[in-house]
């Protein structure tokens, strides 16, 4: 995705995207046309456990290792990343908050204090707050408003979905991070960052489903009227199925991955009997050969078993009928062959495989599926910016007294963020 902005100085955002798979760092620069891809850097990940830190030490091994391969990619420094969070303790609620209008119009004040009302959900001692991310306002009963700020009237409401997350995992994963010299500039729940690079904002707007099917976890995140309204994590996603091919077929876990990677697919129908493919198998010393159609009904199995748990999310939380744009798949296990075909079997709504949106230098290598949270955290990065760009330029607010501009940007980086979150500031 190529933003057509003005007045937007050149400089670097690094997206950093620590999967249970792979690390992955995205470095772009950001300038009037947009964001362009200018390095990448992928290692595989030690020490991470369906989306959490489970060996600091090897982990820190794994992200040095990418960040050095970025970093003399692009031939810059790396010192301050976008870092995605995953993980089965992500929680996201929606909520309502409401106050009264200070003067006669909606002021940033009166934003700040509504989506400060908005944040009032349960949390236990052990949840952070991540994200407060709006999604519309009501102004004296008026609903549908993006933008509340100057409007008339009285009474002011916020709806949003509140993202919390366990302090643990998080600061876990941060120490690794500051470990390796990096400063974390903001952190992003994996599924915003999915789902900036790979969904449009027509299916955001008319409604979308998104499914990023990774090694350890799956993001589930569901988007209506342009803000998201759902959002749950799975355990179950491509380490599960590689295993279960081991399992089946008497395999490594090396082997059971190359051969999901090689002859794979999701769809059992489209596969014909007499189709095979060889194998190693463990304590053997020759080759072996195996039936294709057999691999597909292990993988269609567990496939079958995540798009269940999408249907009954989607029933549970009430909000299948707001997809009318339908699911879209990404991630590294989305590369299976036919898997929307199984998806929609299941679900019956449409599915499409969601590559990265972006149109730059090196879009053959970053629109694959596996890249969709890297450059879906450098997108926001960017977003982010051009929004306290935006606000600050607006002349009502120049107009306000006070420090007015400073206000501004710090409520905008509160809707993604907590800029006063202690978990952002670098230890003493
Ligand atoms: N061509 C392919 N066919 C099938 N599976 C694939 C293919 N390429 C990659 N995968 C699988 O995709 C998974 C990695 O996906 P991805 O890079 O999105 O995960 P990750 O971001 O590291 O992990 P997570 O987000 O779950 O923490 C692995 O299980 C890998 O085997
Ligand atoms: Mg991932």
């Amino acid at each position: 995705m190529r933003a057509n902005r003005q007045n937007i100085q050149d400089h670097t955002i690094v997206g950093l995207d620590i999967g249970t798979a792979t690390v992955t760092f995205v470095v772009c620069t950001q300038h009037d046309e947009g964001i362009e891809v200018i390095g990448i850097g992928e290692s595989p990940t030690e020490g991470m456990q369906r989306g959490m830190v489970s060996n600091i030490e090897a982990l820190v091994e794994s992200i040095e290792s990418a960040k050095a391969k970025a970093s003399s990619m692009c031939m810059r420094e790396i010192d301050r990343v976008m870092v995605g969070i995953t993980g089965s303790h992500i929680r996201g609620t929606n909520s309502t908050g409401v106050v009264a209008i200070r003067g006669n119009e909606v002021t940033i004040d009166d934003i700040d204090r509504v989506t400060e009302a908005a944040q009032a959900v349960p949390i236990s001692s052990g949840e952070k707050l991540l994200h407060i991310l709006s999604q519309q306002y009501i102004v004296d009963g008026q609903t549908g408003i993006r933008h509340p700020l100057g409007m008339c009237g009285v009474r002011l409401e916020a709806n949003a979905h509140v993202v919390t997350g366990s302090v643990s995992s998080i600061e876990n994963l941060f120490k690794c991070v500051r470990s390796c010299n990096l400063q974390v500039d903001n952190v992003i729940i994996n599924h915003i960052a999915s789902g900036q690079a790979v969904l449009s904002e027509d299916e955001k707007a008319l409604g979308v489903a998104l499914l990023d099917i990774g090694h350890g976890t799956t993001d589930f995140a569901v988007y209506s009227e342009g803000s998201i309204v759902h959002s749950a994590t799975f355990t179950t996603a491509g380490s599960m199925i590689t295993q279960d091919i081991a399992v089946h077929l008497h395999t490594s876990q090396q082997e059971a991955n190359r051969i999901k990677q090689t002859y794979g697919g999701a769809y059992t129908s489209s596969v014909d009997y007499s189709e095979s493919f060889e194998l190693t198998v463990i304590g053997e010393q020759r080759a072996r050969q195996a039936s294709r159609k057999y691999l597909v009904e292990v993988i269609e199995a567990r496939l079958t078993e995540i798009f269940r748990l999408v249907k009954e999310e989607l029933e549970q939380s009430g909000k299948i009928d707001l997809i009318r744009s339908g699911l879209v798949l990404t991630g590294g296990t989305s590369k299976l062959i036919d898997i929307e075909k199984l998806a929609t079997t299941i679900l019956g709504i449409p599915v499409r495989l969601g590559t990265t949106n972006y149109t730059g230098e090196m879009c053959e290598l970053v629109g694959d599926p596996s890249f969709a949270t890297g450059l879906g955290l450098c997108e926001y990065g960017s977003l982010i910016e051009e929004m306290e760009t935006d606000l600050i330029g607006q002349r009502n607010i120049k107009n306000l007294p006070g420090n007015t501009a400073s206000r501004a940007v710090s409520f905008i980086r509160k809707l993604f963020m907590r800029e006063d979150h202690d978990l952002l500031q670098p230890h003493a």
